[in-house]
């Protein structure tokens, strides 16, 4: 399959190219720089000069190749707008590649996020569709919702659409820029590993090469209109995860309460997302792409040692 990839140097993307190489797919990935016009170039992958914000580039794109996978997200938007800003930007994106697909059954396959169904008070499954709204749970992002459910119904237009969802924690040796590496961060910088309360609410995490495999899998064969979820560790306790921080530190564990969390030098905008519980099944997911995560789970990743190198 000839796939047009964004998104093809980011932490994601940068392992589904030699996913999708490996598989024998021809891969050109967006570049809007000469530095990743050559790291693609280095991965094996074509290269398309252009930027996200040139949606006629990339629905020309969309409509030479046999299918997309999108992962780039306008992470610049943060800093002035939050994480509903970054996702604004990518609704007009969807609906560029949903005009370019139309009828044509090409597989679109976008990044989406694990708390997008809400807290359901039970493990979310495949078949929970992104919440219409924030309502009243926490860690929901309105604006991703949207993103989602506009890709997932761009199946009723023809094309062969779905989102992967992916957990908070993406692990790996070139996680550089995650959460995992952002709360080791700022446990060095405290003294000590925080956890919300009583820590009992529930995490996921994947190794990133596992996600990887989802995205390659959704492309090649995943039904029209769909989630799939690229979980391996599935309801990890948060404490568990300050806990495994804390030990590989020599640092103590310690409960956090929401208002400080809330602070500036700590979460700040991102304490909906570490106070919230997030549990979610991918049995949907193996047993329809027939996806096995092959990789080292979390706490075996975190025993490798890369995540803590010494000084
Ligand atoms: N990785 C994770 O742990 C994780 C976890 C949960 C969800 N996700 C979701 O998965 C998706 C991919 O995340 P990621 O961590 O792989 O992203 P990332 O490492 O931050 O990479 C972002 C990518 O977007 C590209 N990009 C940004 N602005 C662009 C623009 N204006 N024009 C063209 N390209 C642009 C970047 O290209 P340059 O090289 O040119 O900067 C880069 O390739 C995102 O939607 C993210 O929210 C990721």
């Amino acid at each position: 399959m000839r796939v047009f990839i964004t998104g093809g140097t980011g932490h994601a993307g940068s392992h589904i190219i030699p996913e999708l190489i490996a598989a024998g797919h021809e891969v050109t990935g967006l570049a809007r720089s000469d530095k990743s016009a050559a790291a693609l170039s280095a991965q094996g992958a074509k290269v398309r000069r252009g930027d996200l914000e040139d949606l006629d580039g990339l629905k020309e794109a969309a409509a030479d190749s046999d299918g997309v996978i999108h992962v780039a997200h306008r992470q610049d938007l943060l800093p002035s707008g939050g994480m509903d800003a970054v996702a604004a930007a990518e609704l007009p994106i969807m609906l560029a590649y949903g005009e370019a697909l139309e009828g044509s059954g090409k597989p679109l396959v976008a990044a989406g996020s694990i708390g997008s169904p809400g807290n359901l008070g039970r493990p979310a499954t495949e078949q929970d569709p992104a919440l219409p709204s924030r309502e009243e749970d926490k860690g929901t992002l309105r604006v991703r919702n949207v993103v989602e459910r506009a890709v997932v119904g761009l199946a009723e237009q023809g094309v062969r659409s779905s989102i992967v969802r992916l957990p908070l924690i993406a692990h790996d040796t070139t996680d550089s820029a995650g959460f995992l590496p952002g709360l080791i961060a700022l446990a060095r910088e405290k003294g000590f590993a925080g956890y919300p309360g009583d820590g009992a609410n529930l995490w996921c995490a994947v190794h990133i090469r596992d996600v990887a495999s989802v995205f390659r899998l959704a492309l090649e064969k995943g039904p029209a209109g769909r989630y799939w979820h690229a979980i391996a560790d599935a309801e990890i306790p948060f404490r568990e995860i300050a806990e495994a921080i804390g030990s590989r530190l020599d640092l103590p564990t310690v409960s956090v309460p929401e208002d400080v969390l809330m602070l500036p030098g700590y979460f700040g905008q991102f304490t909906s997302l570490v106070t919230g519980s997030f549990p979610a099944s991918s049995l949907i997911t193996r047993q329809t792409l027939g996806w096995e995560p092959a990789q080292p789970g979390l706490f075996a990743d975190l025993d490798n040692g890369h995540y803590f190198p010494a000084g």
